[in-house]
């Protein structure tokens, strides 16, 4: 029985022994040679097209970049659905956790100044991406940057797309011959920073190519294919022949759109035009439910939103990694796909 004991007692201490070992190397690993890194990333909705393309695209390049560069990436990515609140114990979460760099697409773009104490209370840089916060906000800290397109830039690029369409053949866009081009408009949240600016520059850069403008109608429909696709068979019936395209604020609700055309059997060739180029966009573009969109480039806006996490992460320099606009904003480039 003493014996048993003795084994026993020595068995404990020697694995007493190898968990003080690992222990210490993890640590050694982790404060010399920075070998893992972690990172949190908040996403509004899960559930929106567009955010799901660049939460695949993350993950991608967390892969890619591990293998690149032999640093271990841990990447937890949270949804908030919509709730501010939500997201808000998301990042206390992530800040509890001891993340390294936090990467936040934030639900109430004016409700930024939250997370912003909180992460620069803690010493975490913060990434946001597609959800600008205010500029009063990004400039507090310089650990905090943005990583968006130009909504404006993306506008003219719609706009140019029926411009085009029009100077080529008039009657392609004026279906009735009227002198007149009529439309209908779906737009994004009304919060949001990229909606308002579509708008105004899309129909902005129509009436400067010379395109003869009717507004029928328009109305929110907040990013949202079903809620698209609701207004449309709605104006379809109030406006019967009169629709001859449809101005959106990005693919999904184009695709609303052309969801109440099939549904209702129209086969007029009522122009659609989206922004965004997800894959769901190129594919209607594709099956020629949509006549054109703007795509930004999704494998740099991820890339660019990893690279900075990941530079500061390891306390590298930012700018030697990614050339950014005031030290902070990064840009990511799109170009017009449209059928011809
Ligand atoms: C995209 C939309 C997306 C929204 C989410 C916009 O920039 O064009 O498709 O729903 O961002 O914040």
């Amino acid at each position: 029985m003493r014996k048993i004991h003795g084994i026993i007692a020595a068995a404990f201490v020697i694995l007493l022994i190898l968990a003080g070992v690992s222990y210490k190397n993890f640590k050694a690993g982790e404060a010399d040679d920075k070998k893992a890194i972690r990172i949190g990333v908040a996403l509004y909705r899960g559930d929106d097209s567009f955010i799901n393309m660049l939460r695949s695209n993350l993950e991608g390049q967390a892969k890619e970049y591990e293998k690149r560069t032999g640093v271990k990436v841990v990447m937890e990515v949270v949804d908030a659905k919509g709730n501010q609140n939500t997201q808000n114990s998301q990042v206390d979460r992530f800040i509890s956790l001891g993340y390294n760099a936090i990467c936040v697409n934030v639900v109430d773009r004016s409700m930024a100044s939250n997370i912003i104490n909180k992460t620069m209370d803690a010493k975490l840089p913060v990434v946001f991406f597609n959800r600008e916060p205010v500029e009063e906000d990004m400039r507090r800290w310089e650990k905090l940057y943005y990583v968006g397109v130009n909504a404006k830039e993306t506008a003219v690029l719609q706009g140019n797309i029926l411009v085009e369409a029009y100077k080529k053949d008039p009657a392609s866009l004026d279906l009735n011959g009227d002198g007149k081009v009529s439309y209908v408009l779906l737009e994004g949240e009304s919060s949001h920073q990229d909606a308002l600016i579509r708008t105004e520059w899309s129909i902005q850069t129509l009436k400067n190519g010379g395109v003869p403008l009717e507004k029928i109608t328009g109305a929110i429909a907040n990013w949202d294919r079903s809620q698209a696709s609701a207004w449309m068979e709605q104006w379809l019936s109030e406006y019967p022949d009169q629709i001859e395209v449809v101005i959106c604020n990005n693919d999904d609700m184009a695709l609303g759109a052309s969801d109440a055309l099939e549904r209702n059997n129209i086969k007029k060739p009522i122009k659609i035009v989206g922004i965004d180029g997800t894959p769901q966009g190129i594919e209607g573009l594709r099956t020629g439910k949509i006549f054109g969109t703007v795509q930004c480039d999704g494998e740099e806006y991820a890339k660019v939103i990893f690279e900075i996490a990941a530079a500061e992460s390891l306390g590298d320099n930012v700018q030697d990694k990614v050339a950014l606009r005031d030290g902070k904003y990064y840009d990511c480039s799109q170009r017009a796909v449209y059928q011809q």
